[in-house]
């Protein structure tokens, strides 16, 4: 039979899964594989409005009726859910399994079996699906390879259980350095090995050791030690492929943007001196609490740095209601920011890739999401991290030790922050002089570093170009050494 050229992508119900998944099909795609994206028939539907009909990629449904797993009606995506249902989702997800399997078995019983399924992390027990019925699997995680080592580490082992001082080590990722209890999510600190989330992480997560490689969406020279982790861990190749841009036009808008433009947006910065700008965001998924909220709001004023800051109501709040700035933020401080031109207040959603690539932008303020870090690194633009959830608090550390281009600002949303301190670390990294130089330094060979990996010249492979055409050789040398693999594969 002839090598099929046909890659099942198979992402997470989550947005931040489904869109580097998306990303990553259409890099294949251009390349002149055939995808077909499967996923539950709420996230089809609402894919299927953001790919031009003309498309090539093949949106398939996996049938899937979130009532009956006790969730509510039309729960297929962890936006939709409170944070607290996430992991039934995530337990519902392994419900899949038999639905995933007579896909694969339509798939062979056409003649048509894909070259590879490329599967999300949360997905492990789909390799060993896939090998019954000969196909090459990999799993491909939109987050770096340090964060989610830490991650992975971390459920596997709870090692912050044998600690009485809030500090411990990941006793098979030690180059990690230390940790501390405040880096956990709350679920984490909570986990006991015997509680029903632990279990279900220390099982399916272990599942990865079935796949037959890795894909990350990262770059080698920046993320060795994460990546050796997984190396040494399950003896299987890891790809470092990134960055994996997000198509502009296919990005989640998440609500309307508060009315302020992508122009408008520049056009402030148009006016302001080279790196002096500080952006905001914590992402489409989180928000701070309501004081932290008014520290921050009072920091920014009393720096008399310019900002450009996208706004969500604070944690306590429905995180899509209307913002209100006259309540959330100091007495008529939007006003006074937009009066004096130092300051614009975005809602919800904003222009991110523009604005980082903007000359004027100076250091971008963030909760370590992968994406955003990425975006931030692909502009050299140094951090100001916040993490706020999951492997976060990992990525904050890679960029503040590893990295060397960030400073952590805060951890979490349970702290209280104070202005005074708030104020001092944005004049650290926004300063022309100390610190904030060198991190500007460092953050520009970075942002070299990116677009080395990335370049694919006459004669010249960068590492995530030749990782990536490593990758797809790989199913076929598979299958030329075996057709069927040995058990322990
Ligand atoms: C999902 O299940 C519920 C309860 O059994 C049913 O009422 C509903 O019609 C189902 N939805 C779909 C789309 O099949
Ligand atoms: C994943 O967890 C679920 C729920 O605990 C369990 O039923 C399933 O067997 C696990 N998967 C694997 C591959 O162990």
């Amino acid at each position: 039979m002839e090598a099929s050229n046909n890659i099942l992508m198979f992402p997470f119900m989550a947005q931040g899964h489904i869109i580097p998944f998306f990303a990553l099909s259409l890099q294949l795609q251009q390349k002149g594989y055939q995808i077909t994206f499967l996923n539950t028939p709420l996230n089809i539907a609402n894919l299927r409005r953001l790919l031009p009909p003309s498309s090539a990629i093949r949106l398939l449904e996996i049938p899937f009726n979130s009532s009956d797993h006790g969730l509510p009606p039309h729960s297929e995506n962890t936006d939709s859910l409170p944070p607290n249902r996430i992991y039934d989702l995530l337990v519902a997800s392994t419900s899949l399994k038999p639905a995933f399997t007579n896909i694969l078995k339509g798939f062979l019983d056409a003649g048509a079996p894909p070259l590879c399924v490329v599967a999300d992390f949360f997905f492990g027990w789909s390799a060993a699906v896939s090998h019954e019925f000969g196909i090459f699997h990999v799993i491909f995680s939109g987050s770096g390879g340090f964060g989610l080592a830490c991650y992975y580490s971390a459920w596997i082992n709870l090692p912050h259980q044998n600690s009485d001082s809030g500090e411990f080590v990941l006793p098979d990722f030690q180059e990690a350095g230390k940790l501390q209890v405040t880096q956990l999510t709350p679920s984490l600190v909570k986990a006991t090995d015997d509680d029903p989330l632990s279990k279900f992480q220390i099982k399916n997560l272990t599942a990865w050791a079935n796949a037959d490689g890795f894909l990350f969406n990262t770059i080698e020279e920046l993320d060795k030690v994460g990546l050796s982790y997984f190396r040494r861990k399950f003896r299987r190749p890891v790809w470092a492929i990134g960055p994996i841009n997000l198509p502009l036009n296919g990005r989640p808008r998440a609500g309307k943007s508060g009315g302020i433009d992508t122009e408008s947006c520049l056009h402030f910065l148009n006016s302001k001196p080279p790196s002096s700008v500080l952006y905001i965001s914590f992402g489409s998924q989180n928000t701070i609490s309501a004081s932290q909220m008014m520290q921050l709001a009072k920091a920014l004023d009393k720096s008399k740095k310019s900002f450009i800051w996208v706004v969500r109501p604070p944690l306590e709040f429905n995180i899509n209601a209307d913002f209100r700035a006259e309540e959330w933020l100091p007495e008529n401080f939007k006003n006074q920011m937009e009066n004096e031109n130092r300051g614009v207040i975005i809602e919800k959603w904003a222009a991110q890739v523009e604005i980082l690539s903007h000359k004027s932008v100076g250091g971008f303020m963030s909760h370590c999401g992968w994406n955003s870090v990425m975006e931030s690194l692909s502009r050299g633009v140094p951090i100001l991290g916040w993490p706020l959830a999951a492997e976060q608090f990992y990525n904050a550390k890679m960029m503040v030790e590893i990295a060397e281009v960030c400073v952590e600002v805060a951890r979490g949303t349970d702290f209280e922050v104070r202005s005074e301190d708030l104020r001092e670390k944005i004049e650290e990294v926004m300063s022309e002089t100390g610190n904030g130089k060198e991190m500007r330094k460092k953050a520009f060979e970075i942002k070299k570093i990116i677009e080395e990996a990335t370049s694919d010249e006459e004669g010249f492979k960068g590492s995530s170009v030749a990782a990536m055409e490593d990758f797809l050789q790989a199913p076929l040398l598979i299958k030329n050494l075996a057709t069927n693999l040995p058990d322990n594969y």
